[in-house]
Formats: structure tokens, C-alpha cells, sequence
């Protein structure tokens, strides 16, 4: 299975042949580096439905017809802008798709869609655990910690969490460090830093935290991947 990293929430993990992008916010993400209709991703899973997550992801899955899941009422916002294939689901929910199996998790966040205007709430944010190839991986979403994650760690082999640590909207190091504790991962991956300047984060400090505790953590660069 292999991870890529787009930068601020959004990867491509590609495995049994089938590609499935998880937030798409690479127009307007300054340190994007593939251009958004370069992405020829089957799926793309959605956590929430603030601009640096839903992106890119509606005219990606009108242009390639990929599959949209997400947070039921995101996924009904989806269609309603055109997307033709969409999923919902909602939190504690889990689904056996023909690419692997999904499950949401709890994310302690907003969600809505705001433009100069309007703000049209899209639900509750979720995190994903992703299950192909008998790999797990957990996508935390946007959230602050929370101690359920405890119940996703004794519940789920996670082979690789990816975690905010941005800070301000979400989890900031020390936290996210709390949740690695409880997630118990086989790796980790700081995500939602940098991209703006109020969650500007040294992710090696994270890292040298994590590894302290004797849990693995690989920062990956703007195109970098993983292969786990
Ligand atoms: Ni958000
Ligand atoms: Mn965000």
C-alpha cells in the first residue's frame, strides 16, 4: 500500500489496483505541488466540508466519476452540485465497498461549506479508517483529542495514522502525541501544518515525541510517499 502526501489533509493511497483520495485541497493550498487535474483517483472520501477538505473534490469526481464518500449530508451537498456517484454514510458506520472497506469515525470539529455569503452547514466532520489489503489506516479528519480514541486503538490494528497537529483548528503536537499514546499505531504521520501561517509547526518536534514513546513517525514532504 502506498500513501502519498499532498500536502495540509489530503493523500492518495493507492492499493489492490484502485486509487482513493482523502481531501482534496490542492487549488489555493500554497504548497501544493501536483495539479488537481493531474488526480485520476476511483475514490475520494471527504471528512468535512470546509474548503481545505472538500477542495478540489467536486470537480475531480465530475471530470473522473470517482466515487464521493462522505458524512451524509456532505455527500447529499455533493450531488446537489452535480457529483453523480456518491456514498453516504455517517460516524460508527462501516461499509465493504469493491476497494476495501471504510469506516467513519467521531471528529471533533465543524462542518459546512461558507462562502463570502452564506454558510451551509454539511453535518458532523468524521475521520476514516480505511481498511485494503488488510492494512488499516486511520485518517483522523480535523479534530481535537478526544479519549474514544482509545476505543479506535484497542478496536483497530492501525497500521498508519494520520494526524493533524496543526494546532488552532485541530490537535496541536503535545495532543496529538496524547493520541498516538492511545491509537498505538505501527506508524504515524503529522498532516494539517504549515499550510497557513497560524498552524505553522515544527513536525520534527512530533516526531523526536513520538519516537520517544517508541512508536515509528515518518514526516513526509509535499509529494513524498510512504509505502507501508
Ligand atoms: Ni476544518
Ligand atoms: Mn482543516
Amino acid at each position: 500500500m502506498k500513501i502519498i502526501f499532498h500536502g495540509h489533509s489530503c493523500f492518495t493511497i493507492e492499493a489492490e489496483g484502485k486509487s482513493v483520495l482523502i481531501d482534496p485541497f490542492i487549488t489555493g493550498n500554497p504548497l501544493a505541488k501536483v495539479d488537481a487535474q493531474e488526480l485520476k483517483p476511483d475514490v475520494i472520501l471527504l471528512t468535512h466540508g470546509h474548503g481545505d477538505h472538500l477542495g478540489d473534490a467536486i470537480s475531480i469526481a465530475k471530470r473522473t466519476g470517482a466515487l464521493v464518500i462522505a458524512p451524509n449530508e456532505l455527500a447529499v451537498y455533493c450531488q446537489m452540485q452535480g457529483v453523480e456517484n456518491v456514498h453516504p454514510m455517517h460516524i460508527g458506520g462501516a461499509y465493504q465497498f469493491d476497494f476495501g472497506k471504510v469506516k467513519l469515525t467521531q471528529a471533533l470539529h465543524g462542518s459546512a461549506v461558507i462562502d463570502d455569503k452564506t454558510i451551509q452547514y454539511t453535518g458532523n466532520p468524521c475521520g476514516f479508517l480505511l481498511t485494503m489489503e488488510e492494512k488499516t489506516i486511520y485518517h483522523a479528519g480535523d479534530t481535537g483529542l478526544f479519549g474514544d480514541m482509545e476505543l479506535i486503538g484497542r478496536l483497530n490494528q492501525i497500521d498508519a495514522a494520520l494526524l493533524p497537529i496543526g494546532d488552532n483548528f485541530v490537535m496541536g503536537i503535545d495532543d496529538a502525541v496524547e493520541a498516538v499514546k492511545m491509537l498505538k499505531p505501527n506508524i504515524v504521520v503529522p498532516m494539517h501544518y504549515d499550510t497557513f501561517e497560524v498552524i505553522k509547526q515544527d513536525p520534527n518536534k512530533f516526531k523526536d515525541k513520538v519516537e520517544d514513546l517508541g512508536f515509528n513517525c515518518r514526516v513526509l514532504q509535499v509529494g513524498e510517499d510512504l509505502i507501508i
